[in-house]
């Protein structure tokens, strides 16, 4: 795991598109993980500048939905994919044929995870994910606690997630109790993984996942032993710590 840190939330959402584009250098053709969240719109947004100034080549990815709520459809302006397609799908002009879903308004919410994980190992895996850090410790929504191996599956959500998400819901009871999100297995085997965090509000959280123990209960530690993890942190996230 490497740790960069910088300013702010703008030079955070910089850096990280400058890792980004570090990273895909060696691949035009690329299954990519993006997650939604506040923290990395602005980076796709810089993603989506590069891109309309030639600089960046979106047409090899094909892009895969980190996580999704149970029983809300597609087309569901609060679901995940609608927020994915906005911030992620639009502006990169990624096609719904490049596109992998997680189903979670799917009959079979076991086989709608077998399918993801079916079409990652046929893509031979990630090449790069895009993370957010919850503020459990969570990545997607493998909640604590999530051991390695976790695969995509159904999650009930945290009492912490639920609050979270709350505004993009309007109230805490509206928010889906359950979700399915991609496995820590399938995460943590990604061959580039770019993880954005700022704001102090993270700042606890994080020292856990740069410094604590490995543990299920902070499911971002297993970061700490994956060479090709890249965290970019602000000053207000990341305190005092270096590298
Ligand atoms: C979003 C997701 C979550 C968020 C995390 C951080 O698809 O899976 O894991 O990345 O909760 O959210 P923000 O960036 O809003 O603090």
């Amino acid at each position: 795991m490497n740790l960069i840190v910088v300013e702010d939330h703008a030079a955070v959402s910089q850096t990280a598109a400058e890792v980004v584009a570090a990273s895909i250098t060696e691949n035009a053709d690329l299954t990519v993980v993006a997650a939604t969240g506040t923290t990395p719109m602005d980076l796709y947004g810089e993603l989506a500048n590069r891109r309309r100034r030639g600089e960046l080549v979106t047409s090899g990815w094909r892009v895969f939905q980190l996580d999704e709520y149970v029983g809300i459809p597609a087309d569901d302006r609060r679901s995940l994919y609608q927020w994915m397609k906005c911030a992620v799908l639009d502006p990169l002009a990624i096609p719904a044929d490049r596109t992998v879903r997680l189903r979670g308004d799917a009959a079979d919410l076991v086989a709608a995870c077998d399918d993801y994980d079916l079409a990652i190992e046929s893509s031979r895996g990630l090449d790069l994910a895009i993370l957010g850090l919850g503020p459990n410790g969570h990545l997607g929504f493998n909640e604590p606690p999530s051991d390695p191996t976790s695969p995509t599956r159904v999650v009930t959500l945290s009492a912490e997630s639920i609050r979270s998400n709350a505004a993009y819901w309007g109230d805490e009871e509206d928010v889906p109790r359950c979700a399915l999100t991609a496995g820590m297995t399938v995460l943590l085997s990604a061959r580039h993984i770019v993880l954005v965090v700022s704001g102090g509000h993270k700042r606890g959280i994080l020292e856990r996942v740069l410094r604590g123990p490995v543990t299920p209960e902070v499911p971002a530690s297993h970061l700490q032993s994956c060479g090709g993890c890249t965290v970019i942190a602000d000053r207000l996230a990341a305190g005092h710590a270096s590298a």
